[in-house]
């Protein structure tokens, strides 16, 4: 059974159509690339999974149930299980570190302080913060604070984690930091969707890269087949057109 099933989905900003006939399936540990141009929509199915957004049509099965996005309780529930993390960290600034992963899981939760912390903990360990856990995002360079924000994602222990541009803000010298965090996470298991420019990255450590363009997902493949042998034109023309730059 795939973890994440997506049959036919639609979504739209008012009159815009901006998601058409998108049809996905993700096995558990996946990690998943979404490549396409600007405005083709990526940002936008990962708006519609984590509920941020209503789908038109279409269905979403999440370890095989049915996601009732019309249900506020239901789309409550599906945010501790499907986490996104975007360009922009927004942490707390008056919070610690630890404090800033700690927070849903103690004040919305409602789980116990002492388990959320030893968690927390782990959590900044392994994005390579457990030397800062008392420092406050002022005193944290970019690519430490999205770390933070990449722990604060997974202290609900979410199935899958989906990252939007993560290291798209960050200067150059950053972005490797950022990089080696989201690798070691892939390598432990956690289902991801990953969009990103940095393509020698997503050649590397992605299971699957899908291509989506005008909204609507023309191919998806093995990196090898994307990038190295696409079947439609406009694979062809984008990966050109990136791998010259
Ligand atoms: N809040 C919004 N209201 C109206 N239209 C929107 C909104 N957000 C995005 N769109 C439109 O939806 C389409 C898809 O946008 P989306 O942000 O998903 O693209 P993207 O692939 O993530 O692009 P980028 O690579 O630039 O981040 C675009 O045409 C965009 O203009
Ligand atoms: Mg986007």
């Amino acid at each position: 059974m795939p973890q994440l099933e997506i049959v036919d989905l639609r979504a739209s900003y008012g009159p815009h159509t901006v998601l058409e006939r998108i049809n996905l399936s993700v096995e558990k540990g996946e990690i998943v690339s979404l490549i396409g141009p600007s405005g083709s929509g990526k940002s936008t199915l990962l708006r519609v999974l984590t509920g941020l957004l209503p789908p038109e049509h279409g269905t979403v099965r999440l370890n095989g149930k049915l996601v009732n996005y019309a249900d506020k309780a239901a789309v409550r529930a599906l945010r501790s299980e499907i986490a996104i993390v975007f360009q922009q960290y927004n942490l707390f600034q008056n919070m610690t570190a630890l404090e800033n992963v700690m927070i849903t899981p103690t004040r919305i939760k409602g789980w116990p302080r002492e388990q959320v912390q030893e968690h927390a903990i782990s959590l900044l360990t392994r994005v390579g913060l457990g030397h800062r856990l008392k420092a406050y995002p002022d005193e944290l360079s970019g690519g430490q604070q999205q770390r933070v924000a990449i722990a604060r994602a997974l202290a609900l222990k979410p199935n899958v984690l989906f990252l939007d541009e993560v290291t798209a803000a960050l200067d150059p010298e950053l972005v490797t930091e950022v990089l080696d965090t989201v690798r070691a996470l892939a390598s432990e298991g956690i289902t991801m969707f990953i969009v990103s420019h940095e393509m020698s990255f997503v050649r590397e450590v992605s299971s699957k890269v899908v291509f989506m363009a005008g909204g609507h997902v023309i191919e998806t493949g093995s990196p090898q087949q994307l990038f190295d042998a696409p079947q439609e034109v406009r694979t062809r023309e984008f990966v050109g057109k990136i791998l010259r730059h």
